[in-house]
């Protein structure tokens, strides 16, 4: 086709999924030489018969490219969590003694990584990850972005989530202007810093235990210019009674944040919001809730169920489940 047509053309063949694109398009002479699947045609358009050159293979899942036994290819995991220009991964037992090849295979597919690190889980009270370094630079400080802010993070010294961010961003967009806002189990600050930028909160409580964690999140709230946000190390159960009533709530500590929620309850302002994270088997989730409201409510305090949601799997049958109660 002519050089000028030659963009549109190509689009064309695209969609109609007749373009071969493992050969390389020709320039020649003010035309564009399109290479098309063989015995295909176009309306309107000749056919005629060239030489091109093969393009080399684009791989895009690194499981093709990992030189591991046969047998075992199958259980090569198919997703993995990206932190800044980290990814960590969770390999089976019986991949463990190919871990650094895997890494290297996870590292030659996606160029904009710097390291491969292997995810042995979530330890102690902190929740940090038992990660070790299976490729690439041993630096494991790194920065990521989600939603327009900056997290400068170290998942071997503190916990974070990359797979929150849709979740911090809907807790975000539900801040009214001038609310007060308690996180209470903050890590390097992903929901006090989200909601710093993406509403107009008059102030953020960010509280968390872990001390590198509250090194980070002082480092977070000035690198994004979150001035509202007051980063305090302790223990949230403790910190709580130093601070003003709150309009909202975050109690981003899955497993034992249910034995906070009376201490959370009596803080909040008639009208708010407490966002409740809690690890339940699927069948029983509704029960638990339930239950944990009726002790609340003998005790004096009555809150009610807004949404129940499944976050995320925990295990075949259990969730993480957000839950968003209100005071009355
Ligand atoms: C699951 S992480 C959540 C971190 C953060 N919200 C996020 O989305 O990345 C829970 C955090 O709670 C902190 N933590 C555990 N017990 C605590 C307590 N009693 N008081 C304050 N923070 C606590 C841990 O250090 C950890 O950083």
């Amino acid at each position: 086709v002519p050089k000028e047509e030659g963009e549109s053309v190509r689009k064309k063949l695209l969609e109609m999924g007749i373009l071969n694109t493992r050969l390389k398009i020709r320039v020649e002479e003010g035309f564009l030489l399109l290479p098309i699947t063989e015995g295909s045609s176009v309306d309107g358009m000749e056919v005629i018969e060239e030489d091109f050159k093969e393009l080399p293979p684009q791989v895009t899942d690194y499981r093709e490219v990992a030189r591991i036994p046969k047998e075992l290819r199958d259980l090569l995991p198919t997703s993995f969590d990206v932190i800044g220009d980290i990814a960590i991964l969770k390999l089976p037992e019986q991949l463990a003694p190919h871990a650094t090849e895997i890494g290297r295979a996870l590292m030659s597919t996606f160029p904009q990584l710097r390291s491969v690190l292997l995810d042995r889980g979530v330890e102690g009270e902190f929740r940090v990850r038992n990660l070790s370094l299976i490729a690439g630079d041993p630096d494991t400080e790194t920065i990521h972005t989600e939603y327009g802010i900056r997290l400068r993070v170290d998942p071997s010294k503190v916990y974070f989530n990359p797979r929150l961010a849709g979740e911090r961003r809907r807790v975000a967009s539900m801040v009214e202007e001038g609310e007060t806002v308690v996180d209470m189990f903050a890590g390097v600050g992903p929901f006090s810093i989200m909601i710093s930028r993406h509403s107009m909160a008059r102030q953020i409580f960010a509280i968390d235990l872990n001390p590198d964690a509250v090194r980070y999140l002082r480092e977070n709230a000035l690198l994004n210019r979150a001035g509202n946000v007051t980063a305090i190390e302790g223990d949230a159960r403790q910190i709580l009674d130093s601070l003003p009533p709150a309009d909202r709530i975050i109690m981003n500590l899955p497993h034992s944040a249910h034995e906070f929620l009376g201490k959370a309850a009596a803080k909040l302002r008639s009208g708010g919001t407490i966002h409740l994270y809690l690890v339940s088997e699927r069948n029983q989730i509704e029960g638990r809730v339930r239950r944990l409201l009726s002790e609340l409510e003998a005790m004096g305090t009555r809150l009610i169920v807004a949404s129940i949601r499944q976050l995320k799997t925990y295990s075949p049958t259990m969730g993480v489940y957000a839950i968003d109660l209100v005071r009355c």
